[in-house]
């Protein structure tokens, strides 16, 4: 504790000397004559004694500063975060910068084999995270909405006229000026309200698709979660059973399989499609001949090279589930090449910059990993922070990032919600289809979760709601934390 401490008030002092520094330079640049350099000197050296002994002899006056607690909270965060990485991490190791600031680092002699084109160098072997944004984010979406409402295109701004248009591909004009023209390519996978729940499942399996599921046998594992999510063409098979598991229920698709859903269903009726990016007319005529619920996922960022569907799987399992279990993803060091379980090896991306964002997330309790190299591991978490030193870093990070940006440091639970909308939760909102939707579609229960009764939800689920006072949260835009959209089912 004291130790802690004393690590703050060094920290500080090192700032405050860092930034007399920087004047120092400046003014050597801009004057040029040493008489002006020795007294900043002077005038640096004194302030820093002066600090000095202010924070020695007033120490209890200096914890007064509200910004203080948190930073102790989230300098000890930061400790735990690092023995959680150095134990979990096989051979990463965490350096802690400042309260926020952490470095995690390969071990020397790492081969970096991904070759980055664009920048012409190879992969890092050490990555820099803001730990306390990457708490507000994650924790942000255990409270989101991932799926596309009608709701949201009604209560955001331009939502019709602007936002719709862009989910939809070949649509020949950018702004729907016509609501009727881009609810026409809408309708069939537009939910009045929100089909899935924060806390709806207790635990998920986030299966990727990564040819180390073939080292392993985590098939009944996976299958013994409440829900599961796969993506794109990932087959569930007897052939791969004992590896990837049987049980489908979430299925994260890119446009390109999206098109061609049928082979990959192959009769499962009850999977949950969510289109990653953008529907169009080719899509849209498929969805109305399989009797699978179909939604577009919310929360893409357009138009800035998206994220791998891997990490938007775990942003739509987080939106849903208490605990996230992820297979198959290439976490462990010492891979050649990028495999698929189910076909020849295909180029990947940035594998080490992910699996270092991976084991950062383990250590925000966002996921956690199964591999290969962890198989054998008793599944023990215990060096992964406790839910309540999560909560209460979550706290400390967000009320020093009101302080710095001038506002009150209690804002509430929608302190974000930059636009709010309204709904009569009695009346509902109409349900997803559209009038040419084949039989197979219209007699087939696809709509089950726009339906389904409140009460018949997880009681945790329930209590959420209650807590949110029927608010349903969106992100305005792709991944900026602030500025929701906010839907009030009163
Ligand atoms: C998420 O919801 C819970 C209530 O279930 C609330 O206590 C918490 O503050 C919310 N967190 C965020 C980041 O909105
Ligand atoms: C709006 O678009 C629909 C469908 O494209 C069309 O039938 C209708 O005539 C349009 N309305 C106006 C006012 O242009
Ligand atoms: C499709 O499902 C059937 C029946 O469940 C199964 O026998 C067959 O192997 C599956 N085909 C593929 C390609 O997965
Ligand atoms: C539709 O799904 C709901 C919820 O899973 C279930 O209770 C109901 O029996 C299903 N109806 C049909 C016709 O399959």
């Amino acid at each position: 504790m004291v130790n802690k401490e004393k690590h703050v008030e060094k920290h500080i002092a090192l700032k405050k000397f860092e930034s007399k520094k920087r004047m120092r330079q400046h003014k050597q640049l801009s004057s040029g004559r040493p008489t002006i350099l020795y007294l900043v000197c002077a005038a640096a050296f004194f302030s820093l004694l002066l600090f000095a002994i202010q924070s020695s002899f007033f120490s209890g006056s200096f914890y007064s500063d509200p910004n203080s607690e948190s930073i102790r909270v989230l300098s000890n965060f930061q400790s735990t975060l690092q023995q959680c990485v150095n134990n979990r991490g096989l051979g990463l190791t965490a350096h802690i910068i400042d309260h926020c600031q952490l470095i995690l680092k390969y071990p020397e002699g790492t081969t970096s084999n991904w070759y980055n084109a664009q920048f012409k160098i190879f992969e890092p072997l050490e990555y820099k995270y803001d730990v306390c944004e990457a708490i507000l984010l994650w924790e942000q979406y255990r409270n989101m909405t991932t799926v596309l409402t009608r709701e949201y295109l009604d209560a955001r701004p331009g939502g019709w006229e602007d936002y719709a248009p862009l989910r939809i591909a070949q649509l020949g004009t950018k702004k729907c000026t016509n609501k009727t023209l881009c609810e026409e390519n809408l309708n069939i996978l537009l939910p009045g309200k929100p089909p899935f729940h924060p806390r709806q499942f207790r635990t998920c399996a986030v299966v990727g698709n990564s040819g180390d599921l073939l080292k392993t046998e985590f098939g009944e594992e996976i299958d013994s979660h409440d829900a599961v999510f796969r993506d794109n063409e990932a087959p569930v098979n007897q052939k791969y059973a004992k590896h990837v598991g049987l049980k489908r229920n979430f299925r994260l698709v890119v446009r390109g399989a999206a098109r061609n859903m049928a082979p990959i269903l192959n009769g499962s009726d009850d999977e949950v499609l969510i289109i990653k990016s953008l529907t169009h007319r080719e899509i849209n005529a498929v969805i109305k001949t399989i009797p699978n619920p179909v939604y577009l996922f919310h929360g893409i960022v357009l138009r800035r090279g998206a994220k791998g569907t891997g990490m938007k799987s775990i942003e739509l399992a987080l939106s849903m589930c208490d605990v996230i279990d992820i297979y198959g993803f290439t976490v462990d060091p010492g891979y050649t090449e990028w495999t698929r379980y189910f076909s020849a090896p295909k180029k990947g991306h940035n594998p080490l910059q992910g699996r270092a964002y991976y084991q950062l997330l383990e250590c925000l309790g966002v996921i956690r990993i199964h591999s290969p190299m962890r198989s054998k591991r008793i599944q023990d978490w215990s060096d992964v922070p406790s839910k309540e030193m999560i909560s209460q870093a979550h706290a400390a990070a967000l009320r020093l990032k009101r302080s710095q940006e001038g506002e009150a440091a209690d804002l509430g639970q929608f302190g974000s919600c930059k636009v709010w909308g309204n709904v009569d939760r009695d009346k509902g909102g109409p349900i997803s289809g559209s009038p040419d939707m084949s039989d197979v579609r219209k007699y087939s229960n696809y709509s089950k979760w726009e339906v389904m009764p409140f009460e018949s939800l997880r009681k945790e689920a329930q209590d959420h709601y209650e807590q949110m006072q029927g608010v349903s949260l969106y992100k305005m835009d792709g991944n900026k934390l602030d500025d929701l959209v906010c839907v009030k089912h009163s």
